[in-house]
């Protein structure tokens, strides 16, 4: 258990609150603060999570933010805030409104949690990031946005649920924005170091890229009210966990992109080296005609919706040059 360290996440939905509980129960760090909007549900799941700590014997105690002083001296804030999609809704969709909300919470840590490192997990992701990353004025190793590691565990699940075998060995890659255009990219996957076109056909691998780029999507249909959040928590707990234990693990997260790949000013996913500074290094890979073509229009997309926050006035400056 990282001693002395302090976890806030900031809602308590579905999503906010999977995410203190597996910190939480997992021990990961001491002292957690769980905000929302209803300070009397925050503090019911605040103490339910503590206890549940102590079931397992762990002693994390979780409290309830009642306000944004709670956040004070985080060394981790995690954005989890937002409307989530409902059917019929792309991530999309969801553009002003979680804009507006995350703008908020920015403006607060920046106040009251100066030196945190913020991980944002609202959607669209990508301009979520881009937002925090302009409102707080936080060097870009301290703005990490979720996505990518939830995107490669969908697709090892899928794999595993084709192949049948290789447990734990199923090493996925996925990179771009965390949308629609998303970049699975199966020539970077392996199984126990097995490239996984040794493993399946082309049709069987195509069949899961599509799989996996519409992950979120299947389970928005099935739940009927909400978006996933099993399994963004958990990934959202890796990264917290590489960050507090200082791992220097690679991971695919939504950082900012100062010439790396040929893009600047955007936000994408990308390999990237996590430890106790946030975002220490991000990791340029070689992308072949295909994957580099997919990856410029999933950047383009992630451009779209930032583009439009600029022309809608939402933030105070001049839309700045983006490519290299
Ligand atoms: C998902 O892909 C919530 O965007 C998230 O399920």
């Amino acid at each position: 258990m990282a001693k002395g360290k302090k976890v806030t996440v900031i809602g308590t939905g579905n999503f906010g609150s999977t995410v203190a509980f597996i910190l939480a129960t997992s021990g990961s760090c001491h002292n957690i603060i769980l905000r929302g909007r209803n300070y009397d549900v925050a503090k019911g799941k605040a103490l339910d999570m503590s206890q549940a700590a102590n079931a397992g014997r762990k002693h994390s105690i979780v409290r309830a933010g009642k306000d944004a002083e709670s956040m004070q001296d985080s060394d981790i804030v995690v954005i989890t805030a937002g409307a989530p999609r409902t059917p019929g809704m792309n991530r999309d969709d969801l553009l002003l409104k979680n804009a507006e909300i995350v703008r908020g919470y920015a403006r607060e840590i920046k106040e009251h949690a100066p030196d945190s490192i913020v991980i944002v997990v609202s959607n669209p992701l990508d301009a979520m990031t881009y937002v925090v990353l302009k409102e707080t004025g936080f060097p870009r190793e301290r703005v990490l946005g979720m996505a990518g590691i939830l995107d490669s565990a969908r697709m090892a699940h899928f794999i595993y649920e084709k192949l049948g075998y290789g447990a734990g060995q199923i090493r996925a890659t996925v990179m771009g924005g965390h949308g629609d255009t998303m970049v699975p990219l199966p020539k970077f996957t392996t199984i126990a170091g097995v490239p996984l076109d040794d493993l399946l056909d082309s049709e069987e691998i195509g069949e899961i890229v599509k799989l996996t780029k519409n992950g979120g999507a299947q389970i928005v249909n099935l739940l009927g009210d909400g978006s996933a959040y099993y399994a963004p928590a958990k990934s959202t707990a890796v990264m917290v966990d590489a960050i507090l234990g200082d791992t220097k693990q690679i991971h695919s997260c939504a950082v900012s992109l100062q010439g790396e790949y040929g893009y600047e000013n955007i936000v994408s996913g990308v390999p990237s080296m996590i430890g106790a500074g946030g975002v220490e290094k991000i990791i340029e890979m070689t992308l072949k005609p295909l994957q580099k073509e997919r990856f410029k229009n999933s950047v383009g997309s992630v451009r779209e919706l930032i583009d439009s926050l600029y022309d809608l006035n939402f933030f105070d400056d001049e839309k700045p040059s983006q490519e290299k």
